[in-house]
């Protein structure tokens, strides 16, 4: 059993434990003796089941089971105590108090999560004490128990001192100098992307888009290593303002385009102009990041390549995205000729995974996220992963036969009329792919975990059910601070039910492992990676570009949704 299924299971069992033993309790109260045994029994199963995914949890690292052991934990061992030995004299009380004890544990989990805190834990005793003095009072026999009450008030005085003074961690220092564009030397590229509302077509239909020059993707940027690029960015009439940030491309601070941190949204009537050089030959991206959630849903992206300096061969982008429900691209049929080397660059601009299988040829994955992989092996008839944000640069000789790319069981690409069943085939795992190498470096300066989960977060103006890194939520993530040169270590994990594609901006890290195995096939340069429900992933960087950097996750409403950090140069 994965992690993450445990996860799953885990709180499908404290559900059925809570809901069982209310059950229990109320079908007490009603006086159906035999009904309540049943109940309660089956209540007691799924307390059971709790206790051994929370000894599973601990087991696969304390970031998943923390809240369960400390708090959650001994609640339900007072409900086992308290309502186990009634099971067979049933009696309304000791199994509601259970239920209360089971409850408070599941709202733990699932509103307050990772890290423990105090200020949970008493609230958590105050609710169950409390809700245990109310009962007692209409269904119990004689008086309420003083201690009952003194627990509940104290712990609920206690707790809420506790939540009220924890975590008051200084924000983001969202105070943003922008620095002048660093001297890059003339341009030898220039574009014009002036963003603006439009209708575009959208497989047999049209619809309403926010659009770079009208099109959606917005025009592929396209350049060869060395070039000096200049693109600017007008705003005609998006509302909610537009940047361009370089998805993958790792350009100096000052041009990545996010809005707040390294530049000033740009409103309807206003410019920026970009410039940075381009020496890294590769597949990347560009985006709004100003609300990028809707922005980038609503069209607001394009492809930019990067060419080494002979291109050779068929090279053809696929920039996937969903618009208005409407996959794209749209199927395109492109002959080519037996021999002629072919490169299909990958693209997933949506907020989820998508799954990548080519047909009619064997290929090698000739590059990840922009950087060429090491020694990669021949594969066919296997299907690729790519995470939100990501990107897959497949190359193969085309055959005398037609080849087909297909997206999800759809056909994306062809070279001729092919029809292949993918479904089945077995993914690519990266971290095994191609050849390894030494790392390099020998030593680690700074380290830091991220536990993302989902928890209430109350300290905006209204309270949300925020994504949430290591128990907060954007803008009170403390910033990472680290000095240039540093080798920093990141260790990801995730304890939520949901996959969360990591990016970083401004650098590529380097896979060190996943779940405590190291990875050991080519180095994996990344800068958007899938951490599926359960997983720890253990990246490392080189902390190499100075500036402030947006670290966040690329399913952007769970960005906006809290999961957004950022990481700062001392
Ligand atoms: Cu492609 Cu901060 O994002
Ligand atoms: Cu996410």
């Amino acid at each position: 059993m994965t992690t993450g299924s445990v996860l799953a299971f885990d709180l499908l069992a404290a559900i059925v434990a809570a809901a069982g033993w209310l059950g229990a309790g109320a079908t007490a109260v009603a006086g159906r003796r035999r009904a309540a045994t049943a109940v309660g029994a089956a209540a007691l199963a799924a307390t059971l089941a709790r206790a051994a995914t929370t000894i599973l949890l601990a087991r696969a690292g304390w970031w998943f089971a923390a809240e369960k052991v400390v708090i959650a934990g001994p609640l339900l061992l007072a409900a086992v105590l308290v309502a186990g030995p009634r099971l067979l004299r049933p009696a309304p009380v000791p199994f509601l108090f259970a239920g209360y004890a089971l409850t408070a544990g599941l709202l733990v989990t699932v509103l307050h999560g990772y890290p423990v805190s105090a200020g949970a834990g008493l609230l958590a005793v105050a609710g169950v004490a409390g809700a245990t003095a109310v009962t007692w009072r209409f269904l119990g026999s004689g008086p309420v128990p003083r201690t009952a009450v003194v627990v509940a008030v104290a712990a609920l005085v206690a707790g809420t001192g506790a939540a009220a003074t924890a975590g008051a961690v200084p924000g983001v220092p969202h105070a943003h100098q922008h620095r002048d564009v660093l001297p890059v030397g003339e341009p030898t590229q220039r574009f014009t992307l002036t963003a603006g509302t439009a209708v575009v077509p959208a497989g047999d239909r049209d619809v309403a888009a926010w659009a770079f020059n009208g099109q959606v993707p917005g025009p592929q940027l396209t350049a060869t290593a060395g070039d000096v690029l200049e693109v600017t960015l007008r705003n005609r009439d998006i509302g909610r303002g537009v940047t361009l940030h370089w998805h993958g491309y790792d350009v100096p601070n000052s041009q990545d385009g996010v809005p707040g941190v390294t530049q000033d949204v740009v409103l309807p009537g206003q410019e920026f102009v970009y410039r940075f050089r381009a020496d890294r030959a590769g597949t990347y991206w560009y985006h709004t990041h100003a609300a990028s959630d809707v922005g980038v849903r609503m069209g607001l992206y394009g492809v930019l390549v990067i060419h080494p300096k002979p291109v050779i061969g068929v090279d053809v982008t696929v920039p996937v995205h969903t618009l208005a429900g409407v996959p794209l691209p749209e199927p395109v049929v492109q002959p080519v000729a037996a021999g002629d080397p072919v490169r299909l660059r990958l693209i997933n601009t949506d907020d989820t995974t998508h799954r990548y299988a080519l047909a009619g040829a064997p290929f090698r994955v000739a590059a990840i996220d922009g950087s060429d992989l090491r020694g990669p092996a021949p594969l066919s008839e296997t299907a690729v992963l790519i995470p939100a944000g990501g990107r897959y640069d497949l190359a193969f000789a085309a055959p005398g036969t037609p080849v087909a790319l297909y997206v999800d069981g759809r056909m994306a690409w062809s070279s001729g009329p092919v029809s292949a069943a993918t479904g089945g085939w077995p993914v690519l795992d990266p971290l095994t792919y191609g050849t390894a190498e030494p790392l390099p470096w020998s030593r680690y300066d700074r380290e830091f975990t991220l536990v993302l989960d989902r928890g209430v977060d109350l300290r905006g103006l209204l309270p949300r059910y925020a994504h949430t890194v290591n128990g907060a939520a954007d803008p009170d993530i403390p910033s990472q601070v680290v000095r240039p040169g540093e080798i920093v270590e990141l260790r990801i994990v995730n304890r939520s039910l949901v996959v969360h594609p990591w990016h970083l901006h401004g650098h590529h890290v380097l896979v060190l492992s996943r779940d405590g195995r190291p990875a050991t096939g080519s180095p994996l340069w990344l800068d958007s990676f899938d951490v599926r429900p359960g997983e720890v992933w253990e990246v490392a960087f080189r902390a190499d570009n100075p500036g402030m950097w947006a670290n966040h996750c690329h399913n952007l409403p769970h960005a906006d949704a809290g999961m957004t950090l950022h990481l700062i140069y001392a």
